[in-house]
């Protein structure tokens, strides 16, 4: 037994003599039960065997543990001097974070967001809009057109619809999101985004206008700016403006388009023009973020690229 013990090479090996002595059968347990009508030498052998047995299972158990103990540490070794994995981290986009800041101020100002598709049918995007198809102001956006007529949104003031129609009038709404014409240059890109805003009540009118345009684009800027509204055309809006504002270095700069909603526009919406009128607004959100964060490359906004985003100081 002895020699087993010391060339056992596994725990349950060592074990299984460990049964095969001490166990309830054990030869151990045998002789240690039967010692009672031995010698007293023969017992004191008897004992001694015993402790001899069982100092070995004991020494040969630590030796088997630490064997084991050490394979593991050998095979889950962690080097804790390895370099870590680069890590990126995200960044906001400067129009996700421009999108924050124009939604907490319009908010503020009572205006609820809504929400529409990016394709949209004709009658959202045109014909509801004062823009039915023989209409020449069609041609003043590049429209994409599925095949089955529907088309890419030209514009945010297809949910000005989708918003009336819903909920009537009063309404005061805005809403913000992508937008698609097929043109393309530096300042340009097929897919772009806007900022649109409705207030339709009693008693509506442009002074409401001018003032809220004010304080959102004031409070957007962080600075009082001076407002300009100059006459434009639009079809859904009558009279329509075009609005600037006055920038640091005293050129003013174009914002966007706004007015009151055109009678027409109501009526399709089945609000009625004698009961109600407002004001709607629109203007571009990338551009928005450009002259606020400093940025000069529309196209950097759909890059994706880690290294400029980081730039922007989000
Ligand atoms: N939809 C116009 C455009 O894309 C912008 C605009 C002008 C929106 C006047 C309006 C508005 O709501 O009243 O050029």
């Amino acid at each position: 037994m002895k020699d087993k013990i010391k060339k056992a090479n596994s725990l349950e090996d060592l074990q299984a003599l460990y049964t095969e002595t001490f166990g309830k059968n054990g030869t151990m347990t045998q002789k240690l039960k039967n010692m009672a009508n031995l010698s007293n030498n023969e017992r004191a052998a008897i004992n001694a065997e015993n402790a001899e047995l069982r100092q070995l299972f004991k020494e040969k158990q630590n030796e088997l543990e630490l064997a084991v103990l050490n394979a593991k540490l050998a095979t889950e070794k962690i080097d804790v001097t390895l370099d870590n994995e680069p890590k990126t981290r995200g960044t906001i986009h400067p129009l996700t974070q421009t999108l924050k800041e124009i939604s907490v101020i319009l908010e503020g100002l009572g205006y609820t967001l809504w929400t529409g598709p990016e394709i949209e049918d004709d009658w959202h995007n045109f014909t509801a809009l004062n823009t039915p198809d023989y209409h020449p102001a069609r041609d003043m956006q590049d429209t994409f057109f599925l095949e089955n007529g529907n088309v890419m949104r030209t514009q945010t003031s297809a949910v000005q619809i989708r918003a009336m129609e819903k909920l009537g009038a009063p309404i005061k709404m805005f809403a913000i999101g992508a937008t698609y014409r097929r043109e393309m240059d530096t300042t340009h890109l097929p897919s772009f985004h806007q900022i649109e805003g409705l207030y339709i009540d009693k008693n509506i009118n442009m002074s409401d206008l001018v003032g809220n345009l004010r304080t959102l684009l004031s409070k957007f800027f962080e600075r009082d700016l001076e407002l300009r509204i100059r006459p434009s055309y639009f079809p859904f809006t009558e009279p329509s403006v075009e609005f600037d504002i006055k920038w640091d270095n005293g050129k003013w700069l174009e914002m966007g388009g706004a007015g009151m909603v055109h009678p027409n526009v109501l009526r399709n919406c089945n609000i009625d023009p004698n009961e109600y009128q407002g004001f709607a607004f629109g203007f571009g959100w990338d551009r928005l973020a450009m002259l606020k964060y400093g940025l000069n490359d529309l196209r950097a906004f759909t890059d994706g690229d880690i290294r400029w985003l980081k730039n922007t100081g989000f």
